[in-house]
C-alpha cells in the first residue's frame, strides 16, 4: 500500500487531550512529518468520524491513533480496507473476540461496533492519513451508543486488564504487515469477514443484496435494477434476509 520501508510508530507524538488525533496528524503531514508519524492522545474533545458524525470515548478507554502515510501508490483505494482488516486482527490479539467489517471499514463484533475508521489525504500532495478509534476498556457507553457500540473489555468473557497501549501495539504490528500486503491478500482478508454479504441493505435512494465487493473496495448490490457498485458513503442492514 505504501513504499515507505521504515516500521510505523516512529515519531510518536502523545497528547493527553487534543481535539482530533487526525487534525494534528494531517498539520504535521503538510509540514512534512514522515511516513509513519504517529499522533495519539488520551481524550479528544472533537473526534471525527465518517461521513460527518463525531467519535465520542471516556478519557483512556480507547486506543485513539492516527498514522501519517507517504509515497502512496495505485493501491491507495484499498487502504480503508487494509486498516479494517488490521484492526480486526489487533482486537484478536488481545481479546478472545471475532471481528467482522461492515463495508466500507467498520469494525464489528456480534453486530455491535468495535472501531472506526476515518482515512484523509491529500492525494496531491502524497500523503494521507489513517485514523483509528478502537474502544478498549470501556464499560459502558452513553445513552446513545447503547446496543450500538462495545469494547474489548465488554466482548472478553473473564475480567482481563485491558490497555490502549497494549492495543497501539498490536495495531501498528498488524497494520505494518497490511499495509504493505499484496492487494488480493488484503481483498482475500476483508471478504472473509464481510459482515453484509448476502443481507438485504438501504441507502440514500436504493436497495439491494451486498454481495461482496470487487476489486478497488467497491461494494456490490444486486437490486432491482440489476447489480450496482457503491465506491463511498453509508449503508444499512435492512430486516429480512
Ligand atoms: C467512524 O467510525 O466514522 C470513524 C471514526 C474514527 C475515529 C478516530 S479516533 C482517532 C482519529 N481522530 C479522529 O478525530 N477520528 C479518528
Amino acid at each position: 500500500m505504501s513504499t515507505g520501508s521504515e516500521a510505523l510508530g516512529h515519531p510518536r507524538v502523545h497528547h493527553r487531550l487534543t481535539d482530533s488525533t487526525n487534525e494534528r496528524a494531517k498539520e504535521l503531514a503538510a509540514a512534512g512529518a514522515p511516513h509513519g508519524t504517529i499522533v495519539t492522545a488520551d481524550e479528544q474533545t472533537a473526534g471525527r468520524g465518517r461521513q460527518g458524525r463525531e467519535w465520542i470515548s471516556e478519557p483512556g478507554s480507547a486506543l485513539l491513533l492516527s498514522v501519517i502515510l507517504r509515497d502512496l501508490d495505485e493501491r491507495h483505494s484499498l487502504l480503508p480496507l487494509a486498516t479494517a482488516v488490521a484492526v480486526c486482527e489487533a482486537a484478536e490479539a488481545c481479546a478472545p473476540v471475532a471481528c467482522t467489517i461492515k463495508w466500507p471499514n467498520d469494525v464489528w463484533v456480534d453486530r455491535k461496533k468495535l472501531a472506526g475508521i476515518l482515512v484523509e489525504g491529500r492525494p496531491q500532495a502524497g500523503w494521507a492519513v489513517v485514523g483509528v478509534g478502537l474502544n478498549v476498556s470501556a464499560r459502558s457507553f452513553p445513552a446513545e451508543l447503547k446496543g450500538i457500540a462495545t469494547s474489548l473489555a465488554l466482548e472478553s468473557p473473564a475480567p482481563r486488564p485491558q490497555s490502549p497501549g497494549a492495543a497501539l501495539e498490536a495495531l501498528l504490528h498488524a497494520l505494518d504487515h497490511r499495509l504493505s500486503d499484496d492487494p488480493a491478500r488484503v481483498l482475500q482478508a476483508w471478504r472473509e469477514r464481510d459482515a453484509l454479504k448476502g443481507s438485504r441493505i438501504s441507502w440514500g435512494d436504493g436497495k439491494g443484496r451486498a454481495a461482496g465487493v470487487d476489486d478497488t473496495g467497491a461494494l456490490l448490490v444486486e437490486t432491482d435494477e440489476g447489480r450496482v457498485a457503491l465506491q463511498a458513503g453509508e449503508v444499512h442492514m435492512t430486516r429480512g434476509t
